[in-house]
């Protein structure tokens, strides 16, 4: 334990809980405390996945035990807590979306720089060798010049006022929650930031958040992208770039399940990349290569400040209502 980073998390919900099972099959982190805002959920979670449970946010942050946080929390409390944090002395790997927008990122970045602590948006599928790997052939040309992407996050769950997600306050909306995903990777296979961009959005209820959403996206003169979200529609994770040269098919990667098939001169290569870890694990060796190590950061602040000023455009563009 002692050579190991000392992770606390911030919240005991959904992702806290992949999070804290993955973590024990990481080379380098160690949970050791989880909190919530009630001592009854955060013993509940520290039985499941050990660690102590700390009643309170404050009180976790300031845990002198804990080196690095996670925090889980829904998206409004993403500036507050990881400003938090990192004024208490601890590294911060925040959740996605990482802000409510630019403005806020900017903050949290600029708190980073003040304090000395690393702090990277917690874009897991980024860290994964099989998207880098993605990400490299496309930039590298191996289906030419780019000409068109339509990439897709959607999922089906019951809609309910508990989620944070239906709450314009805490930033939900399926284009802060999944189309943040089609986003970024669009804007990293682009290598480049969105020249013009347009939203359309159907509003829960008529006056909700988005709760699906289609977006296009502009890169200069040459590439045209398009995609959809939604959190009431059954599932489609599916890419597909095309270039000069040829296409690339994904039908499910931002969970890193599947690799891609590259279809070129009529034959179909398919592309994965073995990878022994689960993919939180991955996420939590690769911050600690940052912390300990001084590795670049797999998103960088540039990359997610880009993310967030799109989809600050795209959701004014769609008329997503924000508080
Ligand atoms: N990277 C990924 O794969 C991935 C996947 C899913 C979600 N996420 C992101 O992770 C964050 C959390 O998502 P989640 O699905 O884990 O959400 P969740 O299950 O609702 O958990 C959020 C936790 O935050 C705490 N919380 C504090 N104030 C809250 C409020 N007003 N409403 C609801 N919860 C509140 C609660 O913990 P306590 O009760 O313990 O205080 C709650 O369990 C979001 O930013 C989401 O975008 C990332």
């Amino acid at each position: 334990m002692s050579n190991k980073l000392k992770w606390g998390i911030l919240g005991t919900g959904m992702i806290a809980g992949k999070f804290a099972a993955d973590l024990p099959k990481s080379n380098t982190g160690a949970l050791v405390a989880a909190g919530s805002r009630t001592q009854e959920s955060a013993d509940r979670f520290a039985g499941e996945y050990g660690g102590k449970g700390v009643e309170g946010y404050e009180a976790l942050v300031n845990d002198p035990e804990v080196q690095a946080i996670y925090n889980s929390l829904p998206n409004g409390l993403h500036h507050e807590w990881s400003i938090k944090a990192m004024r208490a002395g601890k590294h911060v790997l925040c959740e996605k979306p990482f802000a409510l927008n630019v403005a806020e990122a900017e903050q949290m970045f600029a708190v980073s720089e003040e304090t000395g602590m690393v702090l990277i948006e917690a874009f897991m599928y980024r860290a994964h060798p099989q998207t880098q790997k993605l990400i490299e052939m496309v930039r590298g040309g191996v289906i030419g010049d780019l000409k068109l992407i339509r990439s897709a996050f959607t999922f089906y769950k019951e809609p309910s006022m508990n989620d944070a997600r239906y709450h314009p306050s805490q930033g939900g909306g399926a284009i802060m929650d999944v189309g943040t995903y089609c986003v970024n990777l669009t804007r990293q296979l682009a290598g480049s930031e969105p020249t013009e961009m347009q939203a359309i959005a159907h509003l829960y209820e008529g006056d909700g958040v988005d709760d699906y959403a289609a977006g296009m996206m502009r890169f200069g003169n040459d590439l045209l992208t398009t995609f959809t979200c939604g959190m009431t529609v059954y599932s489609d994770q599916g890419t597909y770039i095309a270039g000069t040269g040829g296409t690339i098919k994904i039908n499910a990667f931002w969970f890193c399940e599947e690799g891609f098939t590259i279809i070129k001169d009529g034959k179909e290569e398919f592309v994965s990349v073995d990878e022994p870890r689960p993919l939180y694990a991955v996420e939590a060796d690769a911050f600690a290569a940052s912390v300990l190590g001084g590795a670049e950061p797999w998103m960088s602040k540039e990359d997610t400040l880009g993310n967030m000023r799109a989809m600050d455009e795209l959701r004014a563009s769609a008329g997503v209502p924000v508080e």
